[in-house]
């Protein structure tokens, strides 16, 4: 059947009105589920029915909810992806240059945690490390490396009265410190500490170049250069998925051949798409710690679109949907041989070795 203009825009009205009640239906639907979730035993969480269940709220929340960018981080927020970035660059030859590009470093506490995991271990190798972050005022932030350790409690009233700055962290309405996944003994490593001040330490502020970037601009890799390792780590879940795709593509131009890409806090379909697509070699090292590393992204789920989903290695895609790191390009590490992406098989994964 031909539709008139009239009825054509009527058929649109129509679905406009349509859409705009299932949306109303699920916000409500969804509104309920987060008033009575708490209210479900544990166990049932840890049950296949009750991840799944969990599974279909926050693909809902994904479709329907908002997204926001956000400049929150920790200092060591993910110990066990630190120590698979060491192992896997433990393998350098002694003295060895090292390109390392940290793309979304917001204030600076992923990209000193990695300068610190690195140079306390393997003080022989030359990091050279870009730091990029899509928002000036947050790089000259963190290129100074000052923060100010005012406590949770004497921030509560400016969350009161809306007063907080980009400085300040709310996550899941809870302020929250960058310093709060520290022991004192990694404090006094890392900073050094002046009253309410805590000023990086100059040997983890050497060769660190901090710019001013947008990872989803197509020239982006050309500016940046092709690095050794290149961390993208829990921005592009803040983006709607088709824009998420399209920068981690771009992102992954970054990468030189052999060379790892860090990536975790994005969709999981998302980052298994482009992961397929462009045949990225799965790390099986550490995966589920890795996975499971970031305790905000864990007790985010399935309530937050950022939260990250228990893994399961039930589902037959388990080798490629948590990985959070891959290796890209050419060589494998597993035979010394070399292969083209073509040959690549995201169903082989990587084992490295110490
Ligand atoms: C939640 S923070 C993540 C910080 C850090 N990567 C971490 O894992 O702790 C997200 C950061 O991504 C930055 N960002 C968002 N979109 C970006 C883009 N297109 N290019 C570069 N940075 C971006 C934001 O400015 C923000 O500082």
């Amino acid at each position: 059947m031909f539709l008139t203009p009239d009825n054509g825009s009527r058929a649109m009205l129509e679905r406009h009105s349509k859409s705009r009640i299932v949306r109303f239906c699920i916000k409500l639907y969804l509104l309920q589920a987060r008033r009575t979730f708490h209210l479900i035993p544990a166990f049932f969480g840890r049950l296949a029915l009750g991840q799944a269940y969990g599974r279909h709220l926050q693909d809902l929340i994904r479709r329907y909810g908002e997204r926001n960018q956000s400049h929150a981080t920790f200092f060591l927020r993910n110990r066990p992806e630190l120590e698979l970035m060491r192992r896997l660059l433990n393998r350098k030859r002694h003295g060895a240059a090292v390109d390392i590009a940290v793309v979304a470093c917001s204030k600076g506490a992923e990209v000193y945690s990695i300068v610190w995991k690195l140079r306390s271990a393997r003080p022989d190798l030359r990091l050279r490390i870009r730091a990029v972050d899509i928002s000036q005022e947050v790089v000259d932030f963190a290129a100074a490396g000052v923060y100010t350790i005012d406590s949770v409690d004497s921030r509560k009233a400016l969350h009161q009265t809306g007063d907080l700055t980009w400085k300040d962290q709310i996550v899941r309405e809870r302020l929250v410190s960058m310093f709060e996944r520290l022991t004192s003994q990694e404090m006094n490593e890392m900073f050094e500490l002046e009253s309410d001040q805590a000023r990086i330490k100059p040997w983890l502020k050497e060769r660190i170049t901090w710019l001013r970037g947008d990872a989803a601009d197509p020239e982006f890799a050309t500016a940046l250069g092709v690095q050794d390792v290149v961390v993208a780590n829990r921005f592009l879940c803040h983006m709607e998925p088709a824009a998420a795709e399209a920068c981690l593509r771009n992102v992954g131009r970054l990468v030189k051949p052999g060379g790892y890409l860090f990536v975790s806090g994005v969709d999981l379909e998302v980052r298994t798409k482009v992961a397929r697509d462009l045949a990225w070699r799965p790390v099986m090292e550490m995966m589920r710690e890795v996975h499971q590393g970031d305790s905000s992204l864990i007790e985010g789920w399935p309530l937050n679109y950022w939260g990250v989903e228990p893994f399961c290695d039930d589902r037959s895609d388990w080798k490629i949907r948590y990985a959070s790191v891959f290796q890209i390009g050419e060589l494998s590490y597993n035979t010394g041989s070399i292969f083209t992406n073509a040959q690549y098989r995201a169903d082989q994964p990587i084992r490295t070795k110490e």
